[in-house]
């Protein structure tokens, strides 16, 4: 059987041809002679308008009171111009079949749900407008990744989920492990004996495929990967999951100068080809979500990126005319509230700082010769602040090393990392870009947990 999605029927003729369409119905109305059933099969916002003359034998009469909203069904018939004004063709049924009833606890209805009941449903957010423009912009935008990196030959690396190490320094990671927790084995001092357990040793999920990377760009050149990624940071905030999707591109033989570049360069490029693929979703961001979104992203693709030091950016911080809650001062992290100044209305609009101080970044950034900076490169956007963390890569062995000391890392971890700098050493670079805050920036979503198919997060791991 030869079936028609409704985003190929629509783009078509109205020919009278003949289509076979399989749905979920959204809503139904009726006239004396006729019924109306809006039907979404997923390939498009839009929804298909099936026409049922009701005199004839369209549907089955045992079926008829079961054809209701989120049934599914199957219909054929001819596609003609609609008589309507809402749709530019329809579907004027010749057989309509039910195939799955709907009980008459479903929970969606008609009107507009909020976010955060849609979240409590997560498995029938798909069902929405908003969520199923959500999974076809995360969609397009994934393979305008791989296009764009393609495109410039660079390899895509499947870096491993389960690791050995803490590629951040940060600590922030969720352990994996198959001891029994209730009495876990143990060595002679009383403490937990990792030796026994799967890997024998301590292993985690992965924060970052970066230190993998850099293994294969040392030999590979221009690498990336784009995968999940895990942070078990107890941020309960609008822009951080336990799980998410990074984008990491990592190259040999280059300076944080083009690492910038490329970085300018990527986040235009999936702008433009989230417009050009998907109008009519970015279109609903643009009335429901966050108006006025279209346009700024066509202004990003526009206009260079402003570039800022950090020690710039602090300046710009100390001098405007603002009553901070943490008042900013060199060496100092930055908080939401100067990111959002500098972005909204400083620069107004993306801003990428570099040259941090190197007691606020982790252990692999390169040290500048100042000896209190490193070559980190951020890049911030309005509301959302930090979407790309990146930099230009230690590859001096003794500085590497003695950083890593410095810092009580366990050594005997990184010895294979440490001889990327003893064999053939190259400047390298890097950023992750995370998916998740992509998707939001572009789309206008307040949360991140209605970006992503599922959400994890502190204490919620539903579905
Ligand atoms: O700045 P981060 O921690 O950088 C790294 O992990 C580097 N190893 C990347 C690299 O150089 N290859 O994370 C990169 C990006 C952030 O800028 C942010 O967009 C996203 O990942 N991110 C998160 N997104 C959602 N939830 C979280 N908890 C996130 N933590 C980071
Ligand atoms: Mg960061």
């Amino acid at each position: 059987m030869v079936r028609n999605s409704v985003s190929s029927l629509l783009a078509g003729p109205d020919d009278g041809r003949y289509a076979i369409v399989v749905g979920w119905i959204r809503t139904k109305r009726q006239s004396k002679n006729t019924i109306f059933f809006e039907v979404n099969d997923g390939s498009c916002l839009a929804n298909l308008q099936i026409v049922v003359d009701k005199s004839g034998d369209v549907i089955d009469g045992k079926q008829s009171q079961h054809l209701l909203n989120g049934a599914s069904i199957i219909a054929e018939g001819q596609i003609l111009p609609s008589e309507g004004k809402e749709q530019e063709i329809e579907l004027i049924a010749r057989k309509m079949r039910l195939i799955g009833e709907v009980s008459p606890s479903y929970p969606l209805q008609k009107k507009r749900h909020s976010f955060e009941f849609l979240r409590d449903n997560a498995h029938l957010r798909p069902r929405t407008n908003t969520f199923g423009a959500i999974t076809r912009v995360r969609n397009a935008l994934s393979v305008a990744i791989h296009g764009f990196f393609q495109k410039r030959e660079f390899l895509w690396i499947q870096t491993p989920i389960i690791t050995g190490n803490d590629a951040e320094g940060a600590g922030n990671l969720f352990q994996v492990s198959t001891l029994d927790y209730s009495s876990p084995p143990r060595n002679d001092s009383g403490s937990v004996d990792y030796q026994k357990d799967f890997f024998g040793k301590k292993t985690y999920l992965t924060v970052s495929g970066q230190l993998q990377l850099e293994n294969f760009a040392c030999s590979m050149g221009k690498v990336y990967t784009f995968g999940p990624t895990f942070r078990a940071e107890n941020s309960n905030t609008s822009r951080h999951l336990s799980e998410f999707w990074m984008i990491e591109p990592e190259m040999a033989f280059c300076e944080l100068e083009e690492n910038r570049e490329l970085a300018e360069s990527l986040i235009k490029e999936l702008l433009s080809q989230v417009l050009e693929r998907c109008p009519d979703e970015m279109e609903l961001f643009d009335r429901w979500v966050s108006k006025g979104t279209i346009d700024n992203l066509k202004q990003v693709i526009d206009k260079p990126f402003i570039h800022l030091t950090y020690s710039e950016a602090i300046r710009e911080l100390k001098k405007a005319p603002i009553d901070w809650e943490y008042p900013p001062a060199w060496g100092l992290d930055l908080q939401a509230e100067h990111e959002r100044y500098l972005c909204e209305e400083l620069i107004k609009g993306p801003l990428t700082l570099t040259d941090y101080p190197k007691e606020i970044k982790a252990f692999y950034m390169k040290q500048n010769d100042d000896g209190d900076t490193v070559r980190a490169m951020d890049i911030l956007v309005p509301r959302l602040g930090e979407i790309i963390g990146g930099s230009q890569r230690e590859d001096d062995f003794v500085k590497l090393r003695d950083r890593m000391k410095q810092m009580g890392m366990d050594m005997s971890e990184y010895s294979w990392y440490l001889d990327l700098r003893r064999y053939g050493s190259v400047p390298h670079s890097g950023f992750g870009l995370g998916f998740e805050r992509l998707v939001q920036y572009i789309t206008g979503m307040q949360n991140i947990r209605d970006v992503v198919p599922f959400p994890r997060s502190p204490k919620a791991i539903a579905f």
